[in-house]
């Protein structure tokens, strides 16, 4: 499988912070936010990356992350998206790389803090379709909401004033490769993004959407500067109470690279 991490995006909610650098580029705890889902994706299994990034910044991302050496990888692949078409539109660009293959999708701001290599390996053996990833929350309307029923989701709605349930879909997303030829088929939302909801819904509609619900910690840091400030705090009193048993703790990390 290929991983594909999404780091474009003018990140507006956040200014002033993201005046003049990339939101992924930010700090969580000591480690800049994009080495979290990178860490994340790598432990999973998956080796074979691109980043997709935008806007000014992009030169940075070469200079931070290199060919990934730290993260235990010989080549990082990246790409350029030109406008901030929204989350469907950077996955299109991904077309060449991941090719016939299938496709782990992190949204560049969302921090898990389960190891999701089960999921992983459980959509290696789905035949056809996607998976996504659930977390229940209390205030799930300013993400992506799935409805279920009988053990599957029968829509999902993007920030509903009236969620139906309090499942947030998170960003992290697995996909065969017919995803590019759904991104292909959506118009832009109303506001003028192409929606991953929209690519999700249509896999329900072919009732090959399946799904797992995170148990750990799940962050959205690019939501507003107090889901930045919560994340940067988990993440510190994660680090500090388990020491270097935790993946997030870099110089263990580093170490077993
Ligand atoms: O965080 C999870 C939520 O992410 C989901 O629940 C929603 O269904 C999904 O639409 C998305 O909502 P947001 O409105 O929070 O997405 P945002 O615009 O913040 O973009 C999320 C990431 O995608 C961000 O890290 C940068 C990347 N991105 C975004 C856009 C609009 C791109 O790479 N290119 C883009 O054009």
């Amino acid at each position: 499988m290929k991983g594909v991490i999404l780091a474009g995006g003018l990140g507006t909610r956040l200014y002033p912070l993201t005046k003049i650098t990339n939101k992924h580029l930010l700090p969580l705890y000591d480690k800049p936010m994009i080495y979290y889902p990178l860490i994340t994706m790598v432990k999973a299994g998956i080796k074979d990356i691109m980043i997709i990034t935008g806007g000014n910044n992009a030169g940075d991302f070469i200079r931070l992350l290199q060919n990934g050496q730290e993260f235990g990888l010989t080549q990082l692949n990246y790409a350029y998206q030109e406008k901030e078409g929204g989350i469907a539109h950077a996955l299109a660009i991904a077309e060449n790389f991941v090719d016939k293959d299938k496709v782990l999708v992190i949204l560049g701001d969302n921090i898990v803090e389960d190891d999701i290599s089960a999921a992983v390996s459980d959509f290696e053996t789905q035949k056809r379709g996607a998976k996504i990833f659930l977390k229940e929350i209390k205030t799930p309307k300013d993400y992506g909401v799935a409805e279920i029923k009988g053990g599957k989701i029968i829509g999902i709605e993007e920030k509903p004033k009236h969620p139906k349930s309090n499942l947030a879909v998170i960003g992290v997303y697995m996909y065969d490769s017919t995803v590019f030829d759904i991104v292909k088929q959506i118009k832009p939302s109303a506001r003028g993004e192409m929606e991953i909801t929209d690519v999700n819904n249509w896999y329900i509609q072919e009732g090959t959407l399946t799904y797992h619900i995170l148990k750990g910690w799940w962050g959205d840091a690019g939501a507003s500067v107090d889901a930045l400030l919560e994340t940067n705090n988990f993440i510190a009193r994660k680090v500090k109470n388990e020491g270097p048993n935790h993946w997030w703790n870099w110089t263990a990390w580093k170490n077993s690279q």
